[in-house]
């Protein structure tokens, strides 16, 4: 499957299971100040969450375009050292709101943990035997209870040894400091060889940072609101909201080491090649700046194509470190000595023309932009 095949076959499948899908949010977020940029596919539910305001739709699916770089979920430092994190990424998620007023209307654990397995085993045939889930523990400081219920659905789907108890830090989920907040159940895949597979149990390595045995999809179960005094309230309605990594299930589906081998990477890891004239695979330092290139690249372009420009404080230095992150590999290890970044932007708006047509309507502009901040940051 093309990594467009895999992300049409997530929102048909929710479609089928009379999801409405929605658009993306825009990358910045306006209006919130606990977050500057969109971390999460659930944050545009914010207040359907808190029950501030009444849900829209029952039941929700979309693509998300979500950035990690600040606040509590921050991943910049670990983009392009190594194969599966990244600066701005696709979230694919499924959404029940639920109702205060009627206990039944939503689903909640027993039809997301079926759904997602379904989709993962009947649908994107990922093999059984590769897959590990977790379930939160509970902890006794907070008062939160051992998620019983999750872990008796999944026992209707999976072999018991496979379900792996998880602690707060891994199975708490919290949007930011304070918001919709639960305990999560993740599935986890094993992409070792099977020498490596016969030799270390992959149960051990689930949540110890390996490459190959990662974090795919978490199932949230908001029920709680983090206030700002640290304390947990309950939300007025129990909701469902989960996040599936896109680049990460593509490397799955696809049989891929790396994000970066799948057809989500290769095209702009294609083009730096021919640009540079350097193989990506001949260094480590050469290929871990290919690997920045072309994650941050879609960091700034649908940054920029989303209204926030490059500048001194907030949200824009954000963009324009990242940018300047982007500049420093080029320079140093790949021998870019004229601005280059700024050339990777019409091949992107191509790529994702069909699913996020604002960055190709503003092709040229964002071009444009990336292209200056190149210039001043080199002086050239
Ligand atoms: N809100 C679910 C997640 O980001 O993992």
């Amino acid at each position: 499957m093309t990594s467009s095949e895999i992300r049409k076959t997530f929102l048909d499948f929710f479609q089928s299971k009379q999801h409405t899908i929605v658009p993306s949010a825009p990358i910045v977020v306006k209006g919130d100040p606990t977050l500057m940029f969109t971390n999460a596919g659930m944050n545009q539910f914010k207040d359907w969450f808190l029950g501030n305001q009444p849900a829209k739709y029952r039941r929700v699916a979309d693509t998300q375009k979500c950035l990690r770089v600040s606040g509590k979920h921050n991943d910049l430092e670990e983009v392009g050292v190594d194969t599966y994190h990244h600066t701005m990424f696709e979230m694919l998620g499924n959404w029940s709101f639920g109702d205060p007023n009627d206990p039944n209307a939503g689903y909640f654990k027993k039809e997301a943990i079926a759904w997602a397995w379904e989709l993962l085993t009947e649908v994107y045939k990922l093999p059984k035997d590769r897959l590990y889930v977790t379930v939160f523990e509970g902890d006794k400081k907070e008062n939160l209870h051992f998620d019983e219920e999750s872990n008796t659905c999944w026992k209707q789907h999976i072999d018991h040894s496979r379900i792996l108890m998880g602690n707060k830090k891994d199975n708490f989920w919290e949007m930011g400091d304070t918001g919709p907040c639960g305990p999560c159940s993740e599935i986890h895949v094993d992409l070792r060889s099977k020498e490596e597979r016969k030799q270390t149990d992959g149960k051990i390595l689930v949540n110890t940072g390996h490459p190959l045995v990662i974090e795919i999809w978490n199932n949230v179960f908001m029920e709680f609101n983090r206030k700002a005094d640290g304390t947990l309230e309950k939300l007025p309605a129990r909701h469902v909201d989960t996040g599936m990594g896109f680049e990460r299930l593509c490397m799955a589906i696809q049989q891929k080491k790396s994000n970066y081998d799948t057809d989500i990477f290769q095209p702009t890891i294609n083009y730096i090649e021919a640009m540079s004239g350097i193989k990506y695979g001949s260094s480590e330092q050469t290929d871990i700046a290919m690997r920045v290139l072309s994650d941050h690249i879609r960091a700034i372009a649908f940054t920029i194509a989303d209204g926030q420009l490059p500048s001194n404080n907030k949200a824009g230095y954000v963009i324009r470190r990242i940018l300047r992150r982007a500049v420093r590999y080029s320079f140093t290890y790949l021998n870019f000595k004229t601005p280059f970044i700024h050339r990777l932007t019409p091949l992107l708006a191509d790529q994702f023309k069909e699913v996020f047509p604002e960055l190709f309507e503003q092709k040229d502009f964002v071009q444009k932009v990336i292209k200056e901040e190149e210039q001043s940051f080199t002086h050239s």
